[in-house]
């Protein structure tokens, strides 16, 4: 075991509570854990030391929600879409013929190529979700390639009803043998419930199933129009719903007063042409809200957690603070991995050693500076990667 001291960190966002911001920091890291945080003075020596020469540091960007496993190219439907056409659930069936067609190495070099791509950016904790297979051996076979590369897999087989399959049939399979195929593989399991995917109805059997497997629950909801998915997600305890555009006063209420995280995809808003997501509104009401990515060829084709958080800041009227927290602490308690020993999105001893260098004196230049490529370094479970 090495241990690693990373000094000269001029301005250091913690996330937690006690530790708060420190300015002229430093960081050790013991292998894949944190050891130490505090004043670059009263660091004691490791086997190896970093200067970052006064740039600021924060924990990794989580993001709790991807759809990383597919193949083709939507432009067109983007393309289409910038002409005035809406966005619909339509376009995944898509992305699904695609991906049934494509070879599993080629579908293992996308997600590669789109965790690198991301891990680049800061992020150092990622979940992505199956979803573009939705048969019984193309779910198995995304769910498998899903957890050769993601900290985190969700089973969405209820993503839409496939063409040429009726909706009774598909949800027995998609309760049946596809989640036994995927069980031993994910740890989560999501439904789309959307006007074109699937009602509160469908959507519940497909949870309650999930639920009575141990498996932990999240919800695409009220993306397109109000509707059941925040509803649904609360009662039922889910871990995160997903979206939340479109929300009631009650939906806002509910929230407030639950565990359901409000994960919010603002970068999948602007691609679909949607207003975006009331997070001042779920902020000051007293809801945990998430921002990710919603990296995926349809609706949100970016990895880029730097642009969700400048967006919540210059367009959804959040801090930057409030933002970079939904950012890193707020995706891992949508991914309840914020916890205990090796918790993401906080530094301090004991959390997983995820930590983001900016070429910039402070955090705000993420939301002062967008656009601008600000990663200068990443350590992701102990070990440099960019
Ligand atoms: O989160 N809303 C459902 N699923 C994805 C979109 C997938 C697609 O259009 O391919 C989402 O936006």
């Amino acid at each position: 075991m090495t241990t690693t001291l990373i000094t000269g960190i001029g301005e250091l966002t913690t996330n937690d509570d006690e530790l708060g911001r420190l300015s002229d920091a430093a960081v050790v890291i013991d292998d894949s854990r944190i050891a130490w945080v505090g004043p670059a003075g009263h660091a004691e020596p490791a086997d190896a030391r970093v200067d970052v020469g006064g740039r600021a540091a924060l924990p990794g960007w989580v993001d709790s929600h991807t759809h990383l496993v597919f193949a083709g190219d939507r432009t067109a439907e983007f393309e289409a879409r910038m002409a005035g056409q809406p966005y619909s659930a339509g376009g995944i069936a898509r992305t699904v013929e695609a991906t049934r067609a494509a070879s599993d190495d080629e579908l293992a070099a996308t997600v590669r190529r789109l965790v690198r791509e991301a891990v680049s950016q800061g992020t150092t904790y990622l979940e992505t979700k199956t979803g573009y297979g939705l048969t019984v051996a193309d779910e198995a076979r995304s769910a498998r390639i899903a957890a050769e590369h993601a900290d985190e897999v969700t089973f969405l087989g209820a993503h839409i009803v496939p063409p040429d399959t009726g909706a009774d049939d598909y949800l027995a399979t998609v309760t049946g043998p596809m989640l036994d195929a995927v069980a031993p593989l994910v740890r989560w399991v999501d439904v789309f419930c959307e006007s074109g995917a699937f009602d509160a109805a469908q959507s519940e059997r497909v949870l309650r199933a999930a639920a009575e497997r141990g498996l932990g629950l999240r919800v695409h909801g009220n993306q397109l129009a109000e509707g059941p998915g925040v509803e649904l997600a609360v009662r039922l305890g889910a871990a995160s719903v997903d979206h939340c555009t479109y929300l009631s006063d009650a939906d806002v209420d509910a929230l407030a007063g639950s565990d359901t995280v409000a994960t919010l995809l603002p970068a999948c808003d602007l691609s679909t042409r949607q207003p975006l997501a009331p997070a001042r509104r779920l902020l000051d009401a007293g809801a945990v809200i998430a921002l990710a990515s919603n990296a995926n060829p349809g609706s949100s084709y970016t990895t880029s957690m730097a642009f969700c958080v400048a967006t919540a800041v210059l367009q959804q009227r959040l801090s930057v603070d409030e933002a970079v927290w939904a950012a890193t602490r707020g995706g891992a308690k949508a991914l309840r991995a914020d916890t205990g020993d090796g918790a993401v999105g906080v530094l301090r001893p004991g959390a997983r050693a995820d930590l983001h260098v900016l070429d910039a004196p402070s955090v705000t230049h993420l939301a002062y500076r967008p656009g601008v490529p600000l990663t200068a370094a990443v350590w992701r479970n102990g070990v440099r990667d960019f």
